[in-house]
């Protein structure tokens, strides 16, 4: 197998909208996506066989690139395609001279902020309360890689 990388456009939706409520407790709704295209994100998906496998949203600032959301749908996780995906984000990044790249991840999400570990992100701060949670609020840790 060996996935491809390209824009992400309205009509990939459904499939994504399918995956994120299966990856997620608090998932994105279809306008979240929606707008992150019409503002001109870095949106990208990840596809087999016209299957998406995954995804992911991007923000270029001048100096950083904040990545807003990564997906891989549950029947294709553990087998590299997160890192993939963020080897492709990171890339891009460093090709438009960003000088890092951020994230902020759930306290809990200990196997996603193991890949990022993993790949040279450091944790910078956390933000209290950032995220809802099914009782009350759970803190974001934001991880940084310079590039
Ligand atoms: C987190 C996520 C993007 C990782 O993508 P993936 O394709 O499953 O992960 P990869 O196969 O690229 O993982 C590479 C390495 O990262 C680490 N890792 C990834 N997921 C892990 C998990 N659930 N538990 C522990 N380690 C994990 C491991 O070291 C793994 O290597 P290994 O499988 O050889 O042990 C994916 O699991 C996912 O979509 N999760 C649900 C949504 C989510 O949490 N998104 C991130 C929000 S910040």
């Amino acid at each position: 197998m060996n996935p491809e990388i390209r824009p992400m456009c309205e009509s990939d939706l459904d499939q994504i909208i399918r995956i994120e409520r299966q990856i997620f407790l608090f998932p994105w709704s279809p306008g979240n996506f929606a707008d992150s295209l019409k503002a001109g994100y870095l949106c990208r998906v990840m596809e087999d066989n016209q299957a998406i496998l995954g995804y992911s949203i991007m923000m270029m600032g001048p100096d950083e690139a904040h990545i807003l959301t990564l997906g891989i749908n549950p029947d294709w996780q553990r087998q590299g395609l997160g890192e993939k995906m963020l080897h492709y984000l990171i890339e891009f990044a460093i090709g438009k001279d960003a000088k890092s790249v951020l994230l902020d991840v759930r306290e809990s999400n200990h196997g996603a902020a193991r890949l990022y570990r993993q790949l040279g992100f450091e944790q910078i701060g956390i933000r209290k309360g950032y995220y809802p949670a099914m009782c009350g609020r759970e803190d974001a840790l934001v991880m940084q890689l310079r590039l």
